[in-house]
């Protein structure tokens, strides 16, 4: 009984010992430095990745730089040969300066009109190697070797095209702004019909010869608006030259006999206004 009791008393203190060790209170634990502890090797590990993510961290926070500001400064003025009307000109131009500007602020050519100045209106159209074209579009630095021609070229030694004896002759302009541009659209309409070119309202491009209905020409012209509503007399006009029912050139040199300009002559007057694209009471 004695041996017994005294068995059960080494055993309970066993048990004591071992739960004060599993429950050791952590400030226990400092003093005990030499003894890595759970709790300071997480303390560790949380400064560590703290430390490394730092970087990162600064990298998502600081603003993107901001992008180089776009100069002002232009590009400086170099010399461009144009060849307008047959002529060469040769013109200091910045790159960005269109054609449009470059014929009637640098060259003094001011026939070509500035209508919307966004490709919409085709006042400004003039011909480039026979091809027309929105001179407010494009630029004047890329037209160099070509053959620019404006309604100031379209008349020969005096003579006006037979297109603008047409418009004289069936009065197809009112104010005459939009007037250098539909003669050079219209000539080169008629270039482009002879060489084949189809319209989106060709009924069978394969159809020879081709005709050029009213509907043919309003099509072609449509690039070229009028705001004096002179459509039926342009289609007109378009239609007698290309049934070659204008006059011929030598009858319209001014001063012959029935010529425009001349005293009784159909458009009596109006020969200037075509000639250089300028009207009686506008002048650009
Ligand atoms: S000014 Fe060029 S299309 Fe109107
Ligand atoms: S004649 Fe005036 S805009 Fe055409």
């Amino acid at each position: 009984m004695h041996r017994l009791s005294a068995l059960t008393f080494h055993r309970s203190q066993q048990i004591v010992m071992s739960t004060q060790n599993e429950c050791q209170h952590p400030e226990d634990e400092a003093a005990l430095p030499q003894q890595p502890s759970r709790r300071r090797f997480l303390q560790s590990a949380a400064a560590a990745a703290t430390v490394g993510a730092a970087p990162h961290l600064r990298a998502q926070t600081q603003t993107p730089a901001a992008p180089p500001a776009p100069s002002n400064q232009a590009a400086p003025p170099r010399p461009v040969t144009l060849t307008i009307n047959g002529r060469a000109y040769t013109l200091q131009l910045e790159p960005r300066v269109t054609l449009l500007d470059a014929l009637r602020e640098y060259a003094g050519l001011m026939g070509t009109k500035k209508g919307c100045d966004r490709g919409q209106c085709g006042a400004c159209t003039v011909l480039a190697d026979g091809r027309r074209i929105n001179s407010c579009l494009t630029l004047a630095v890329m037209h160099e070797g070509e053959n620019i021609t404006t309604v100031e070229g379209l008349a020969t030694n005096d003579a006006l095209s037979p297109m603008q004896r047409a418009f004289i002759e069936h009065d197809a302009f009112q104010c005459g702004y939009c007037t250098p541009g539909q003669l050079c659209s219209a000539t080169a309409l008629l270039n482009e019909f002879r060489n084949g070119a189809a319209s989106t309202v060709t009924a069978d491009v394969r159809a020879r010869p081709a005709q050029l209905s009213d509907d043919e020409i309003r099509e072609r012209m449509s690039g070229n608006l009028c705001r004096c509503g002179a459509y039926a007399n342009i289609v007109a006009a378009v239609r007698a030259v290309h049934d070659g029912g204008s006059q011929s050139g030598s009858a319209a040199v001014e001063g012959a006999p029935g010529a425009i300009g001349a005293p009784g002559a159909i458009g009596n007057g109006r020969g200037d206004e075509l000639r250089n694209g300028h009207t009686n009471h506008r002048t650009a």
